[in-house]
């Protein structure tokens, strides 16, 4: 595993021009379970009952009494792990644009992340239905579920509900990094929801290296990515800063 980590160290210290695409496999290491897979959230619940917005349009209360007050239990006791960190320190070194993530934890931001695209929204705001008011998710007043605004409206998690869209600005943001970067770097998602899973199929398609870390192999794993470092992403990630790092200064931090 080190050769592909030093291999990955050497593409991302040959250009400034890479991004990342995260998934809930890098918070994991943090306490937050993912959706798929042992241990994952849609073995426990149906996405069509809980995650979808006609549900919640159905049924807000049910919504947030199955799913959104536990998640934003788990997301309260999170803290970033070395993966978070070490695509926060790859940006600081020059290495990494953006991050664009799937995740809506805040945890790249924690980091120290600046450019993150919060590719299906947010935990950490609720937004009224009504008015479209926002409020931080760690100011509201959960008497009442489902809680509501001052207009009478409900909130609801300022994220992405399968059935709706990616906001644009996210969509065309993320979709012009992943046309012009040179290296992707496929940190921790399975790849199987669309549009974030055709994100590296844009960049392999427009000549960039794609690079998965994965302790699985994924749907682009052999087809759509260059390589894939088969590993945890908190201990990968970590070394792969550092690798980064060493390369830069034995170059003098020349590009
Ligand atoms: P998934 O739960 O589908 O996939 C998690 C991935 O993390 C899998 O490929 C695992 O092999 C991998 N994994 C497990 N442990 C890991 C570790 N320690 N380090 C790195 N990777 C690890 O999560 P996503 O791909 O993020 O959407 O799911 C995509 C979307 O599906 C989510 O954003 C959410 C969900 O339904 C919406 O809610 C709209």
């Amino acid at each position: 595993m080190q050769d592909l980590i030093e291999r990955a160290a050497r593409d991302l210290a040959g250009t400034r021009r890479a991004v990342a695409l995260t998934g809930a496999g890098i918070s994991i290491e943090s306490g937050i379970p993912p959706f798929r897979g042992p241990g994952g959230l849609w073995e426990k619940i149906d996405p069509m009952e809980v995650a979808h917005i006609d549900a919640f349009r159905r049924d807000p209360r049910k919504v947030w009494d199955l799913l959104i007050k536990g998640m934003q239990t788990v997301l309260a006791a999170a803290v970033p792990n070395p993966a978070h960190r070490g695509l926060a320190t790859l940006e600081r070194l020059g290495r990494l644009q953006a991050v664009i993530t799937q995740n809506v934890d805040g945890l790249h931001q924690q980091a120290g992340s600046q450019d993150v695209i919060e590719f299906h929204g947010t935990f950490a705001w609720q937004r009224c239905m009504t008015c479209e008011r926002r409020c931080r998710s760690d100011e509201l007043d959960l008497t009442e579920i489902p809680p509501r605004c001052e207009c009478g409206g409900i909130f609801r998690p300022d994220c992405v509900f399968f059935g709706e869209l990616i906001p644009p600005e996210h969509l065309v943001r993320a979709q012009q990094l992943a046309a012009e970067c040179r290296v992707m770097l496929v940190v921790g998602t399975s790849a199987t929801v669309h549009p974030a899973a055709m994100l590296p199929h844009l960049a392999r398609g427009a000549g960039a290296r794609v690079i998965e870390i994965n302790p699985e192999p994924t749907p682009l794993t052999g087809t759509v990515s260059d390589y894939l470092i088969p590993g945890p992403a908190g201990p990968v990630v970590d070394a792969l800063a550092d690798a980064v790092a060493a390369l830069q200064a034995d170059s003098g931090g020349q590009a």
